[in-house]
């Protein structure tokens, strides 16, 4: 039985405190010798690692000790002393500013010295930018360099004579010549310029779609990133955009982003997306986010020539009262979204289907902009007689092309010199491309978000029929 089992275990031979007899447990006294060396061993070890576990503090306090003990500068020690503690504080502190100011300060001498002036004589005479080696006069000069988390920026005093133009046409060169994945020139002011090199890819990482905001403005919606980190904003109100690149280039993440920062003014009626998708490929998944869808050459005429038509009704109506465009319920901003353009204007078999689309694309290109008509179009091919409107979208964005004379093509006269390299984009990449900024003719990198299809469903769930207060 248990009971017994456990009484016969239970000692009925160990005397109880009851009977008188108190237990201790033995005491073996260490001799003192070995504690003692125990001791010893402890503090060796401590200084022997202290070097290794704390390098600069260890070194700071034994220049601290050596210019007081061998120079007798007792004011020299107490200040480095100070210092020493004053960024122990910083760094228990503010570990994280500590780091990147003391890292980054360190990284840009070190890339200043061992980088940056070691080779900049050879690589600006080399690739054109000075003029010989005797003539070190004549070598535009740096001024200082600094280190982002992402990038070195070089700061460059030009020699009079020279402009801002001859480095911008030379940044291939300059990216080579100083191991960088690419350089951007960057124009300071009179004679003064930046250079700025990458010193990694920070594009590299795919973007998950951005969450949808309730305040929309249509002149600067979040569809991605730039090489720097910030947000890339693009223009829809008062202006067309055309997208280019090969397939599988990421065109549809950069429409899917632009009509996902739009759906909040879509489903406050401020706003319309009227989609066309000839191949069927990209827009039919969030169909019935579109006030208008068409998928094939006749709809997709009859879509355009119906946009036409408002947009001249909305014009009569402005003429000689009104010069811009304010979105409202009335007269909400209507984007017409056209993936794969050429379809309809270059390989559509019907003649009169070509004629009539182009005419379309022509007359809201080229009127729609003042009264809230914009049209975002997609593009595989951008050479001329494939896409005679081109030069009708004011803003174009760059994903990977297949050849380098495309580039100028789409980002205009130029770009190419200026670093804009669409046509050696990485086709693991998709997404990545080259836009210009408004102000400045310098192309910057960028990266739209992804817009995976599980996301364009929750949209058509979220702003679908019954929230899209548009006609259908
Ligand atoms: N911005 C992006 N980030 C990451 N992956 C992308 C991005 N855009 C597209 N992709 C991937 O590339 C594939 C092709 O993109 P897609 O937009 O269909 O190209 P295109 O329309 O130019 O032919 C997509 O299926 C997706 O897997
Ligand atoms: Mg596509």
């Amino acid at each position: 039985m248990p009971s017994k089992v456990g009484s016969a275990q239970t000692s009925p031979t160990l005397p109880s405190p009851a009977q008188g007899v108190r237990w201790t447990t033995p005491i073996v006294e260490t001799p003192g010798i070995v504690v003692l060396a125990s001791w010893v061993w402890r503090l060796v070890r401590f200084l022997v690692t202290l070097p290794f576990r704390f390098p600069v503090m260890v070194a700071s306090a034994a220049v601290s000790a050596a210019s007081w003990y061998w120079f007798g500068w007792l004011g020299l020690a107490v200040l480095w002393a100070t210092a020493t503690v004053a960024s122990l504080v910083w760094w228990r502190v503010w570990p994280d500013s500590f780091r990147q100011w003391v890292t980054l300060r360190t990284l840009a001498w070190w890339r200043h010295v061992f980088v940056y002036r070691r080779h900049w004589q050879p690589v600006l005479v080399i690739s054109g930018l000075a003029e010989s080696y005797q003539e070190r006069r004549y070598l535009p000069r740096i001024r200082r360099v600094s280190c982002t988390s992402w990038a070195d920026r070089v700061r460059v005093t030009l020699v009079a004579g020279t402009s801002p133009a001859d480095f911008e046409t030379r940044v291939a060169e300059l990216a080579h010549g100083f191991g960088a994945p690419s350089c951007r020139v960057v124009v300071e002011g009179p004679r003064k310029i930046t250079l700025e090199f990458p010193r990694h890819d920070t594009l590299s990482e795919p973007l998950h779609a951005f969450p949808m905001t309730h305040h929309v403005d249509l002149s600067a919606l979040p569809v991605g990133v730039t090489e720097d980190g910030s947000e890339w904003r693009l223009r829809l109100h008062g202006t067309h955009v055309l997208v280019a690149g090969v397939t599988g280039s990421g065109k549809g993440s950069v429409i899917w982003s632009a009509i996902r920062a739009t759906l909040p003014a879509v489903a406050e009626g401020t706003a319309q997306v009227w989609a066309i998708d000839p191949k069927r490929m990209e827009l039919s998944y969030g169909r019935s986010l579109f006030a208008q869808y068409a998928d094939d050459g006749e709809s997709a005429v009859a879509v355009l020539e119906l946009a036409v038509s408002q947009m001249q009704d909305r014009a009569r109506r402005y003429a000689g009262r009104q010069r811009s465009h304010t979105p409202t319920k009335q007269d909400p901003f209507v984007l017409v979204v056209l993936d794969e353009v050429a379809f309809l204007t270059a390989y559509h078999p019907d003649r009169d289907v070509r004629r009539r689309a182009e005419n379309a694309i022509a007359t809201l290109t080229s009127q729609g902009r003042s009264v809230g008509f914009s049209v975002l179009a997609a593009l595989q091919d951008p050479r001329k007689e494939v896409m005679n409107l081109r030069n009708l979208f004011p803003d174009k964005v760059a994903l990977r092309l297949d050849e380098a004379s495309q580039v100028d093509m789409i980002l205009g006269e130029g770009a190419r010199d200026r670093g804009a390299n669409a046509h050696l984009i990485d086709p693991g990449l998709p997404g990545v491309g080259y836009v210009r900024m408004e102000g400045s003719p310098a192309p910057v990198r960028v990266r739209a978000a992804y817009v995976a299809d599980e996301d364009i469903t929750a949209m058509a769930d979220g702003y679908g029929p019954s929230e899209n207060g548009a006609d259908r």
